[in-house]
């Protein structure tokens, strides 16, 4: 029925910042609230898809109707990811941390008194985007990735697109003045290999409701 558009089918959620540990006490993080990817995942349960949501911490609860799998590094949320595979449609949502110490300390690093701080050897993160573009059995049908950008947003959205073989990318303008990490409201444009498209500002749900449709529409 119209408004079941998702119904058997199986959607994976990526959403939220990862934390990476430098030791038991630090992190490195990225900036996210979650909002927009857990929006996301209760407007594609409501569409009567089985959604599983791999989630960074955050301070949401878990979306009704919907399976959610907390984690805390890139690394764990690949693997979780992987997990949940196969599926329909993957929407990797999440701001994963580019970067993690290359040998994070199970001991407190402690200051050693030269004045001289430690230096973090950072190694690169897997990018799960990317992953899930390239796999080639279980290759979602429709792949969907995010570009927050504060510059040349359409352009870099295409490289996304390209580079990390996804379908479609929903790229947004993260601009302090858009008060969009954090806040209520997106403004997006959708980037797809046939064009884009142009959204008004609007509520993260309502970007999740419409991305929904569209999404049901492509896969
Ligand atoms: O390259 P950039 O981080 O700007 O790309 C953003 C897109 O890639 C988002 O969809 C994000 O969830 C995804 N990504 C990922 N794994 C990474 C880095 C980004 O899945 N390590």
């Amino acid at each position: 029925p119209k408004e079941q558009p998702l119904k058997g089918k199986r959607v994976v959620i990526t959403a939220g910042p990862t934390l990476e540990a430098i030791d038991p006490v630090r992190y490195i993080a990225n900036r996210s609230s979650g909002k927009q990817g857990y929006a996301i995942a209760e407007a594609a349960a409501a569409a009567g898809a089985q959604v599983t949501l791999v989630s960074g911490p955050v301070s949401l609860g878990d979306p009704r109707g919907v399976e959610t799998i907390r984690v805390e590094s890139a690394s764990a949320m690949l693997a979780a990811v992987k997990s949940a595979l196969p599926a329909d449609v993957a929407v990797m949502a999440a701001a994963v941390a580019d970067w993690r110490v290359a040998h994070d300390s199970d001991q407190k690093i402690k200051k050693d008194g030269s004045g001289l701080p430690p230096a973090l050897n950072l190694i690169e993160n897997p990018d799960i985007l990317k992953t899930v573009g390239h796999l080639h059995e279980d290759r979602p049908k429709l792949v969907v990735g995010f570009a927050a950008e504060t510059n040349d947003l359409i352009e870099n959205a295409r490289g996304k697109l390209e580079r990390k073989g996804a379908d479609m990318i929903v790229a947004n303008d993260v601009s302090p003045e858009n008060n969009v990490m954090g806040g209520d409201n997106n403004t997006v444009r959708l980037v797809t290999r046939d064009g884009v498209e142009d959204w008004p500002k609007m509520a993260k749900e309502d970007v999740a409701k419409q991305l929904v449709t569209k999404i049901a529409e492509l896969s």
